[in-house]
This record gives structure tokens, C-alpha cells and sequence, in this order.
């Protein structure tokens, strides 16, 4: 699959370097440093291209979101016309004080899909600590750390699904894009419960009944 990155950082790269992984072609967008972004290129050989992030919308069957909050509407302005385009996105509002910044009656997923018109918005992997991303995939054994992820549109949701599955998580389906409220103060709850436990690599797995019917 092609994947268009806004945002290299310490999640973005970390996915970027699963993905690649898998196959999947990676353009990297929206950095201070023009040098990092034809540096993490060079790294992927055919697979790894950079540009804007309009190239990144443009390119991608997946535009992937993983700057800083204070940052969204910058990087929302510069990608453009996002009508129709799949829009995963990882933005979480950490506070300091251990909470949230937005959230309960609202959440970023929905403040970016108000901000980018018409975009298939998804959040996904934000409960997913990014030190975890340059862990091996079988650090919890057998085990995989559950994403749970959510959004309005069936086929944007199905390509987060398989971009989960291929950066090597369970997808958890939790339904329409509102749910976002639920995930994002997750998310601060995982920061918590690494912080308490002192244990910097951790996830979440969703537990199933041997007959998964029941
Ligand atoms: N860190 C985690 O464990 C984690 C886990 C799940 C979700 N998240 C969420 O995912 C998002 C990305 O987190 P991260 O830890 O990957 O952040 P990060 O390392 O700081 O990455 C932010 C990205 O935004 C880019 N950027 C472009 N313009 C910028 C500007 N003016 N100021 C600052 N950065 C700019 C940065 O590029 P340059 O630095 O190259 O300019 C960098 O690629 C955040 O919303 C975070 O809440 C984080």
C-alpha cells in the first residue's frame, strides 16, 4: 500500500519502519528538516520517497497523521483537500497534570474531521507507547497489544485495519468516529499505568471467551 506520513517523529518513523517492513511504500511529509525527511527516504531505497504534505495526501491510498496537537491545523491547512482521502491520525493532547487537554464531550478525531472537511478520519495507535514501535513484534510473546480504533466511513476503517495488522497489533473495532472520546482518554490512562507500574513498553490486550460467540 502507499502511505502518505505527515509528521516523522518518534510514532511516525516507528510505523513508518514496520510498515516498510511489510512492503508498504512510505512518503514522508512535514518536518522543520528538508535533510531528515530525504534522510528517512534514502533509508527505505524504492519504498521510501518525501515531499509536502499535499504530495503526502496525493500519494498515499492512506494519509497517516502523527504530529503534535499544536501542530494539527498546520499540518490539516497544508495537506489540502482531504474530501474523500483516508485520514488515520495518532494526535493525543497529554497534559502534564496526567490529563487531557480535549476531550469527554469531544475529541481530536472529531475536532481534525471538522477541521478537514470530508476527510475519512481514523484514529488509531494512540494508546500504542512509541518506544514499543522499535521493540520486536513478539516482545509480549504470542500476545498482540490491542489498537482499538473507530471512524464513520466502512473502507477507510478497513485499510486502518489492515495497516494495524501489518504494524503488528490487534485491531479493535469500537465503532463510529465518536467513540474517539473513549480512546484518547485511554490513552492517558496507558501513560498512567506505565508511569505507575514503571514499565515504559506496555499494551493492552482485549481478552475473548474460548468460544468467541459467548
Ligand atoms: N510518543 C508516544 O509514545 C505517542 C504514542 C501515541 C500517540 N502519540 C501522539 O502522536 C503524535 C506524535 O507523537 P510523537 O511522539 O511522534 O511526536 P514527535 O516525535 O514530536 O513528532 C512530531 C512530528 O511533527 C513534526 N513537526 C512539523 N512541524 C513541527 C513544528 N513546528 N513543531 C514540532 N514538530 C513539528 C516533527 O518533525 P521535526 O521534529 O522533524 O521537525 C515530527 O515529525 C502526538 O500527537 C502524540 O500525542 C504519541
Amino acid at each position: 500500500m502507499r502511505i502518505g506520513l505527515v509528521g516523522p517523529g518518534k510514532v511516525g518513523k516507528g510505523l513508518a519502519d514496520r510498515w516498510v517492513k511489510r512492503g508498504h511504500e512510505i512518503l514522508f511529509s512535514f518536518s522543520r528538516s528538508e535533510e531528515k525527511l530525504r534522510g528517512y527516504a534514502a533509508e527505505y531505497g524504492e519504498l521510501g520517497h518525501w515531499g509536502t504534505p499535499r504530495d503526502a495526501v496525493e500519494f498515499g491510498e492512506a494519509t497517516v497523521l502523527c504530529c503534535k496537537w499544536e501542530q494539527t491545523q498546520e499540518a490539516v491547512d497544508a495537506m489540502g483537500d482531504l474530501a474523500g482521502k483516508t485520514l488515520i491520525e495518532t494526535v493525543n493532547t497529554f497534559q502534564d497534570d496526567g490529563t487531557i487537554a480535549i476531550g469527554h464531550s469531544t475529541s481530536v478525531a472529531e475536532e481534525i474531521s471538522h477541521m478537514a472537511e470530508g476527510a475519512l478520519v481514523v484514529p488509531a495507535f494512540n494508546s500504542i507507547p512509541a518506544t514499543l514501535l522499535a521493540q520486536p513484534e513478539d516482545v509480549f510473546g504470542e500476545t498482540k497489544a490491542a489498537v482499538f480504533y473507530c471512524g464513520d466511513d466502512p473502507g477507510a476503517k478497513a485499510t486502518a485495519r489492515q495497516l494495524i495488522q501489518d504494524a503488528g497489533f490487534e485491531p479493535v473495532d469500537v465503532g463510529a468516529l465518536k467513540s474517539a472520546r473513549l480512546i484518547e482518554p485511554f490513552a492517558m490512562l496507558t501513560v498512567q499505568a506505565a508511569i505507575n507500574q514503571k514499565i515504559r513498553n506496555i499494551g493492552f490486550s482485549m481478552l475473548r471467551p474460548r468460544d468467541s460467540a459467548s
